[in-house]
This record gives structure tokens, C-alpha cells and sequence, in this order.
């Protein structure tokens, strides 16, 4: 089947999605996935070539929407409760006790969970400081999550989810704070709000500054879509916005020893945090 992507243009958009957002696309893994997204989008703007479509996106998407489109259908949102748990305990059991000692308790604690896809990350910290940490009651602790995908913010606001989703959560925190639903399971009322969703591209730097300094950041499996270049501007500007002695946290597959070397590692037990 003729697509209106051709091979060639498939360079020019992927290198223009590069420069937006740090996403880097293989022609082998991605042309089929792009080339079906821009005939679709083609469609419903009426347009009957490649050329038209990507002049739009350029130049004439003045309040951003046509990328948000773009973006919405290309990341990866994979994720699910508790994944990779080690770094939550480490979270509620060493870093926020750390935190809270050396922080005057008039001070919130910040924390940032960039990406957040649909949620279940910030969630799980919350589920993990409710359940595990004896700090709740004794200062504020705020959670802001960002996703350069507005549907997954969308649907982070919902806190609905999938049984897949709540797979891993222990059988009875799920019935303490989630209600069974036909369809997957409900995030009670009472947490809703307890994190702060928004839409941010890591990438665009007034929107990162506008989130203010954090003391922890959590930066999960979303470097791995990034090359080189991209992975360290990203770590540099996560470190402009900690504050001094705060912590960043990447995925399993993701080392910052190979990214910047600014921070001090630490191991607690198998996991890995870098402290600026
Ligand atoms: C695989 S999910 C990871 C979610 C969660 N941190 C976890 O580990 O389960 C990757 C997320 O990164 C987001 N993402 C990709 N590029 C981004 C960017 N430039 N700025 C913000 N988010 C981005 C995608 O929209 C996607 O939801």
C-alpha cells in the first residue's frame, strides 16, 4: 500500500520530532506506525499529500495542537503499578526520612515524576508513603506528574485503570484504596488530586522552569527513547531544578554514570539514586 510518507520524508519528520521533543524514530521500527498516522491525520484535514500535512505542522500550528496530535499518537506509554517497587521502598524508607531530617519542616517536599504516562507512578508513591511512610503526618509532601502526551494526563486525571495496571499491587492495598469496577479498577475519591498532572515536554525549558525546584525526581524508562545528545540535556536541566542534596531515580536500563557525571550515585541495596 502507497503511503503518503515516503522514505525520504520520513527523514525530514524524524528529524523534526527529534529536535521538538528528543524522540528518536528508526525507520525500520517506526516508518509503518508514522506513515499510517500522517495518511489518518491527512484525512481528517483534507489534505492529499505529505508536503501539505508537514507545512501545517511547521508553520501554521501556532497554539501547538497539530504536535500534541503528532505526539499523542507516537509515545510509548507502557506502565503500570508499582513497577520496579525497590525504587518506592527506597523512596519512603531512605530518601524522604533523609529529606525530612535535613529540610526545615515548614518546607513541602517536592516531588517530580517526569514522565508520568496515565499515573501509576505518582500513584504508587502516594500508595507507598499511606502504607509505609511515618512522614505523612508530619509535613507536606507534594506530587506533581508531567507527560508530553495529553491523553495519558487525560486519563491520569480519570485514575482508572485496567486490571493489567493493578496487577502488581498486594491484594489487599488494592481493596483499601481502589473500588472494583466491570471495567478495572476505580482509584478511590479520597486520592484524587493528591497529585498534581499536568502536560510538559521535558524538553521545552520555560515549561520545566514554570514547575518550580524539586527535591526528588523520579525519570523512569523515558531516556531510553532519546539519544545521546538528548538524554544529557535532559539530565542537566532535571539537575537545574532539584534542589541542592535532591535525588534523581531513572529506570533499570538507564544509568547516569553514562549520561552526565554531576551527580553522586549511591546504591541502597540494588537501587541506584543520584544525588546532586
Ligand atoms: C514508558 S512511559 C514511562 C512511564 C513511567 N515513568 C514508568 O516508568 O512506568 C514513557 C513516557 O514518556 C513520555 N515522554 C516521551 N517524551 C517525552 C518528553 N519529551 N517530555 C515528557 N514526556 C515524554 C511518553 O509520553 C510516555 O508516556
Amino acid at each position: 500500500m502507497a503511503y503518503l510518507l515516503s522514505k525520504e520524508n520520513f527523514s525530514k519528520m524524524g528529524e523534526f520530532i527529534y529536535r521538538k521533543s528528543g524522540i528518536f524514530l528508526e525507520e525500520e521500527k517506526h516508518f509503518e506506525k508514522l506513515a499510517k498516522y500522517i495518511d489518518s491525520r491527512s484525512g481528517v484535514l483534507g489534505f492529499d499529500n505529505f508536503r501539505k500535512y508537514f507545512f501545517k505542522l511547521r508553520f501554521e500550528d501556532k497554539d501547538g495542537e497539530e504536535f500534541q496530535e503528532l505526539m499523542n499518537s507516537i509515545t510509548v506509554n507502557e506502565t503500570y503499578f508499582f513497577r520496579e517497587k525497590d525504587q518506592f521502598e527506597v523512596l519512603v524508607n531512605n530518601i524522604l526520612p533523609e529529606l525530612h531530617r535535613v529540610l526545615p519542616v515548614s518546607k513541602p517536599i517536592r516531588i517530580l515524576s517526569s514522565p508520568c504516562s496515565t499515573g501509576e507512578e505518582p500513584y504508587s508513591m502516594i500508595l507507598h508513603i499511606l502504607e509505609e511512610g511515618n512522614i505523612v503526618e508530619k509535613r507536606d509532601i507534594e506530587i506533581i506528574g508531567i507527560d508530553i502526551d495529553s491523553t495519558v494526563i487525560k486519563k491520569a486525571k480519570l485514575a482508572k485503570y485496567s486490571e493489567r495496571s493493578v496487577h502488581a499491587i498486594p491484594k489487599n492495598i488494592l481493596a483499601k484504596w481502589f473500588q472494583k469496577k466491570t471495567l478495572g479498577y476505580d482509584l478511590i475519591e479520597d486520592l484524587h488530586g493528591t497529585v498534581d498532572f499536568k502536560v510538559a515536554n521535558v524538553f521545552d525549558r520555560a515549561q520545566m522552569r514554570k514547575l518550580g525546584k524539586f527535591d526528588v525526581i523520579f525519570s523512569r524508562n523515558m531516556l531510553i527513547y532519546f539519544d545521546d545528545a538528548s538524554r544529557k540535556e535532559v539530565a542537566m536541566t532535571f539537575y537545574d531544578m532539584l534542589n541542592p542534596g535532591g535525588y534523581v531515580l531513572l529506570g533499570h536500563a538507564e544509568y547516569m554514570s553514562r549520561i552526565v557525571s554531576v551527580f553522586n550515585a549511591k546504591k541502597i541495596d540494588n537501587t541506584l539514586i543520584y544525588q546532586k
